[in-house]
């Protein structure tokens, strides 16, 4: 028995191996997977008869066009494809996976101009990014970070450790899809009122979230002690928080609480200034920055940034729980599977550009 893989997300519920028992085969094709897959989603890919290469490819290979041998590539963000890569690839790639959200390690105009589809898994990691923004948050606020490291000095510094409670305190959201909405959220069940930046965000949605929505990047900078990033890296948002944008931050929160002002980015590296961060860390304009991404990744250990007391960091873990990787890994493996069996994939990143 032959069928079509455009039905396989709803199959799949049913039971893969019965269809298997059956007889089942689909198209086979070769699925390179360069920065890991959850091993269910590798499972998905191969019980329908794909081939998974895993393993990194390294950039020399890819620039020699490796990617001439696959039909479809799955990447996260250690892969960059750029458009010498995807140039290099020939006709054989006929889909690029993203699993993850962010797809500026990928050129999607080089790739929509070679006719490859983009897709990602925007939903997947939404709840676990969520979570690590307001861990982030709680750290700063509360001296965990920095308590931890006293500890562990043998110090018991109990009054140095006086923090801030979130609650009655402005929350700036820069950019306001579903990460940030999620946060927001949150946030206001802890009491924070929220604040919000996102020029291509309808009134009407700002309205039913209940946050005040800023017309101007200033007046959300002058109006918050704490601030959180939630869009893209872009042309646009590079260097969006620097050294002036920091300096209108308040300090002092509406309840009349001298605060600080605090800083959390796990969206994308190079949206803040980092020189401006630790500035703004030395001279007090900010009590707290935390980052989870940085404008160079892997961040070298002698960053300057990375020896300031009130600054803590993580290596690009929003999405790295068990739950957004299983979730990440089963979208994109489903929408690679669609797209190779002629299907259009409502996740395609780069569909407005493709002919
Ligand atoms: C994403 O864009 O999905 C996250 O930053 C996580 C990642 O890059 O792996």
């Amino acid at each position: 028995m032959r069928m079509s893989v455009s039905n396989i997300g709803a199959l799949f519920e049913l039971d893969l191996r019965f269809m298997t028992l059956l007889g089942w085969t689909a198209d086979m094709a070769r699925i390179a997977v360069t920065d890991g897959m959850a091993k269910d989603a590798v499972s998905l890919l191969e019980q329908s008869g794909h081939e998974v290469v895993l393993g990194t490819i390294s950039k020399g290979d890819l620039a020699q066009g490796a990617l001439s041998e696959f039909d479809a590539i799955v990447v996260r963000s250690a892969t960059k494809l750029p458009a010498e890569v995807i140039a290099a690839s020939g006709d054989r790639l006929s889909v690029i996976g993203r699993a993850g959200v962010g797809v500026d390690n990928i050129d999607i105009v080089a790739a929509a101009k070679a006719g490859i589809p983009v897709v990602n898994a925007p939903r997947a990691s939404t709840q676990s990014v969520v979570e690590l923004t307001m861990g982030h948050l709680l750290a700063s606020l509360r001296h965990i970070p920095r308590s931890d490291r006293s500890l562990r000095d043998g110090q018991w510094e109990k009054k140095a450790m006086k923090g801030t409670e979130l609650s009655g305190k402005n929350l700036g959201l820069i950019g306001f899809g579903r990460i940030a909405q999620g946060v927001g959220a949150i946030a206001q069940a802890l009491g924070m009122s929220i604040h919000t930046y996102d020029p291509y965000l309808p009134p009407k949605v700002a309205k039913i979230q209940n946050t005040t929505l800023h017309k101007n990047v200033d007046t959300l900078f002058s109006n918050c002690t704490h601030i959180s990033i939630h869009c893209n890296l872009n042309d646009e948002t590079h260097h969006l928080v620097n050294a002036e944008r920091l300096a209108l931050m308040p300090g002092r929160s509406n309840d009349g609480i001298a605060c600080g002002n605090h800083i959390v980015n796990c969206a994308r590296g190079g949206i803040i200034d980092e020189d401006a961060l630790l500035a703004a860390l030395e001279d007090g304009t900010l009590s707290s920055a935390a980052l989870d991404v940085f404008e160079i990744e892997p961040v070298p250990a002698s960053a300057p940034l990375l020896q300031h007391p009130h600054f803590h960091g993580t290596p690009h873990i929003g999405a790295a729980t068990m739950e957004a990787q299983a979730r990440v890994g089963r979208d994109i493996a489903l929408a690679i599977m669609k797209v190779l069996d002629g299907g259009v994939c409502d996740t395609t990143v780069n569909s407005h550009l493709l002919g």
